[in-house]
């Protein structure tokens, strides 16, 4: 059977790691020509290694924390390929820190990465889907997109942004035929956890791209990934005073954390039954 994605041009922004990788890789299967987008040339040279099979793979450093090198990206992209159907706005640092210790640096790192990288995609692709009158932009938020764990502040306030973004673009541009999805992961193991434990209920990248696309395929608002987090989200909504005991508690543990120097980054499940 045909795939949705054959023939289609698709930007994945931080392509050459963890999921983004994975998604352009399930991407290229399916049929689709895929921009593989790193900052760093060795990582994007990395990525062309071992995509090297695939002839519809494409290849930029591009740092999308510039709006410049964004705009270059996405008129490259339209200049060799005639279109842009998807843009994975994907790209994004992790942010988990005692927040009384955060420094300004610190957050102007992740804002211009998580928040801005993502409205210059926005901000250059729309212009070229709305001239074709079709397109989907796909921006990875986080489950820190939608509710909010303890100690991830930075983090939190640049993916609620990107969430509430992509959701409000959804509904102004849905009659002109351009989708916006928001994608929502928990844990992935990728190297977001670099320098810690990958927390035991991360699923695998790979997983994680064909849930996406599954997604994506569909057209869904929201991706909201692994099953545990989503019913987890979901069981949060309906329950507001379940929902405080458990961060207070999350927020224990990793208060905890930080004072023995083991930080705690996984998700307290076995708190799900009380
Ligand atoms: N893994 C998880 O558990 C998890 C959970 C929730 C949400 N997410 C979100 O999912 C997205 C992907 O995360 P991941 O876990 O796959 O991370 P990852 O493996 O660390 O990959 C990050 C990617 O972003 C690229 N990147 C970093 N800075 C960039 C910049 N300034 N311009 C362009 N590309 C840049 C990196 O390439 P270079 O090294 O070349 O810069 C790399 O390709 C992020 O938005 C993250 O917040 C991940």
């Amino acid at each position: 059977m045909t795939s949705v994605y054959e023939g289609k041009i698709a930007i994945v922004t931080g392509g050459t790691s963890g999921i983004g990788y994975a998604v352009s890789e399930e991407l290229l299967k399916r049929g689709a020509t895929v921009w593989v987008i790193g900052s760093r040339k060795e990582s994007v040279e990395k990525a062309k290694a071992s995509l090297a099979g695939y002839k519809k793979a494409r290849y930029a450093a591009v740092d999308v924390t510039i709006a410049d090198e964004v705009k270059g990206m996405i008129e490259t992209c339209v200049r060799e390929d005639g279109r842009l159907d998807y843009l994975f706005n994907n790209a994004g640092i992790g942010m988990t820190h005692p927040s009384r210790h955060l420094t300004l640096d610190m957050w102007k790192k992740a804002i211009d990465l998580n928040l801005w990288g993502v409205v210059y995609g926005v901000h250059y692709a729309l212009p070229v889907m709305l001239a074709q009158k079709s397109g989907h932009i796909v921006n990875t938020s986080s489950v820190a997109g939608i509710t909010a764990p303890p100690a991830q502040t930075v983090y939190c306030a640049t993916k609620y942004a990107v969430t509430g973004m992509t959701e409000a673009l959804r509904y102004e541009f849905f009659e002109e035929g351009i989708t916006f999805t928001t994608v929502c992961p928990a844990n992935v193991a990728t190297a977001i956890f670099a320098g810690t434990e990958i927390p035991k209920e991360a699923i695998p990248a790979d997983e994680a791209a064909r849930i996406i696309l599954a997604g994506v395929e569909k057209k869904e608002g929201l991706i909201i990934f692994p099953e545990f987090a989503k019913k987890l989200y979901e069981r949060f909504l309906a329950d507001p005073v379940l929902k405080e005991k458990f961060m207070l508690e999350y927020a224990r543990r990793r208060n905890a954390g930080w004072e023995s120097g083991i930080p705690y980054l996984g998700v307290p499940d076995d708190l799900l039954d009380m």
